[in-house]
């Protein structure tokens, strides 16, 4: 178990994880390697569904499976009962071949092709989430073309106009966002009404997502009073009442010791409150709460564990005059949110725990470009070959991997109980070459 500022030991005083020893884990599948607490995600799942079901009647929760998706993930969530929001054409092809009820799909996404559609109308997700009129128009036109089939229960997603105040990169809940129809400008309304006009799509409810890694629940609070000013102009316009209102995901983890989130409880009872004090303000029956976690679910639940390569002492102008960089054998490659969005992270020597972190580091990744992982960490003076353990790296990291610099991707293992299974392989030089083609020109 590790924490930003805490980690369980061993018997032996190595790293534990999941009761297994990183050493053995890192001899056994090499570095860089994604370690998932597996019984830490059962307990997230678990964790957030009790903390909604036990406020409000109706919830179903939704893992967003963009954070972190693999079969082995997939197939984890549906047995904890939780749905899987799936967001292309991979994520759902992932999803119903881990053999998740298509029931349980939540369909996303903001240009979703036609062949994207058909595929979740043939593999039978349960609820689309519309995001503009085209899509209406098309998907309209795709179940038309089903005779026979049920009507396809869709969600429309409206754009609250609201703040959330975090990184700009990944706000989605504004005005000026391409996410979803804007409510002030009417263009919500004109697609429930093209909704509800159009045979064989069940209109149920709104979605809004108003950004992620968000502190507390003021973003959500404030879009589901406009959410909720909405609902009633439905009613009025068409004598509906919202089956469902999903607000999505956006709870943040903790990546540094001195990040504050506010607890789930805490969330829950945030969005409980004001949903069911504005639901009765406005007389309006209780809809199901449908909800999205991706990074909450699984990102403290994650330590990816590099091997320590080139250690160097370089000269700079500021005090002390000297900087030490510690290279790692992976970099942005293998997690791009320092890149993307100046994430700041820490990290520790898995195998010198004992020894004071008495040194100011830099770390480094060892691709062709300034990819620096952590700008400053204390450790004991690396050395090559030291294994470096980063902290709550299970969202957005592999999910968002690449192979730049034609770097294989890594393998991620699930851990618990002193057991270990592997649940995606590291790809070999051989995968990096596997779609290129040598051949003459096609006439
Ligand atoms: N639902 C929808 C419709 C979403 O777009 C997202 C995230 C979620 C749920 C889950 O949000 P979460 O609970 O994980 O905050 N790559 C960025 C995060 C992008 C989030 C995109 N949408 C990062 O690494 O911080």
């Amino acid at each position: 178990m590790v924490t930003p500022e805490a980690r369980s030991t061993t018997a032996a005083g190595g790293l534990e994880l999941g009761g297994c020893e990183a050493g053995a884990l890192v001899a056994r599948y090499g570095t860089p390697l994604y370690v998932f607490d597996e019984g830490l995600i059962r307990e997230k799942c678990r964790a957030y569904r009790a903390a909604f079901e036990s406020r409000y009647p109706q919830v179903d929760v939704a893992y967003a499976g963009k954070a972190f998706l693999c079969l082995a993930m997939a197939r984890l969530v549906a047995e904890e009962g939780l749905h899987l929001d799936v967001a292309s054409a991979g994520e759902l092809h992932t999803a119903v071949t881990a053999g998740v009820p298509p029931a349980r799909l939540v369909m996303h996404g903001n240009n979703k092709s036609p062949v994207e559609l058909a595929m979740a109308l043939d593999s039978g997700v349960g609820r689309i989430v519309v995001d503009n009129l085209p899509e209406l128009g098309l998907l309209g036109g795709l179940v038309a073309r089903r005779p026979g089939r049920r009507p396809q229960e869709i969600l429309i997603r409206v754009a609250p106009g609201v703040d959330p105040h975090t990184h700009r990169r990944i706000r989605t809940g504004q005005g000026d966002t391409k996410f979803g129809l804007s409510l002030a400008a009417g263009q919500a309304m004109e697609a429930v009404l093209q909704a509800v006009g159009t045979p064989h799509l069940l209109f149920t409810g709104l979605h809004a997502h108003v950004g992620s890694n968000l502190r507390d629940a003021r973003a959500q609070v404030q879009a589901l009073e406009t959410i909720l000013d909405f609902a009633v102009q439905v009613r009025e316009e068409t004598g509906l009442t919202l089956e469902n209102l999903n607000l999505g995901g956006g709870l943040g983890i903790r990546y540094l010791p001195r990040d504050e989130i506010m607890p789930l409880e805490d969330f829950a009872e945030a969005i409980t409150t004001a949903l069911l004090e504005g639901l009765a303000r406005r007389h309006l029956p209780l809809p199901r709460l449908m909800l999205e976690p991706g990074r909450a679910i699984v990102g403290e639940a994650g330590v990816t564990l590099y091997s320590v390569g080139t250690v160097k002492e370089v000269p700079i102008d500021e005090p002390p005059g000297t900087r030490l960089y510690a290279a790692i054998d992976g970099g942005m490659s293998d997690n791009p949110r320092p890149q993307l969005y100046d994430a700041a992270y820490t990290a520790f020597l898995a195998n010198r725990l004992g020894e004071p972190a008495d040194t100011e580091v830099r770390v480094a990744g060892k691709h062709c470009e300034t990819d620096i992982l952590i700008q400053s960490v204390a450790l004991p003076r690396p050395r090559a070959g030291d294994i470096l353990a980063v902290p709550s790296t299970g969202a957005y990291t592999y999910s968002m991997a690449s192979n730049y610099n034609r770097f294989p991707r890594p393998a991620a293992v699930f851990v618990g109980n002193g057991q270990a299974r592997l649940v995606v392989r590291r790809e070999t030089l051989d995968d990096i070459i596997r779609q290129d083609v040598l051949a003459p020109a096609e006439s």
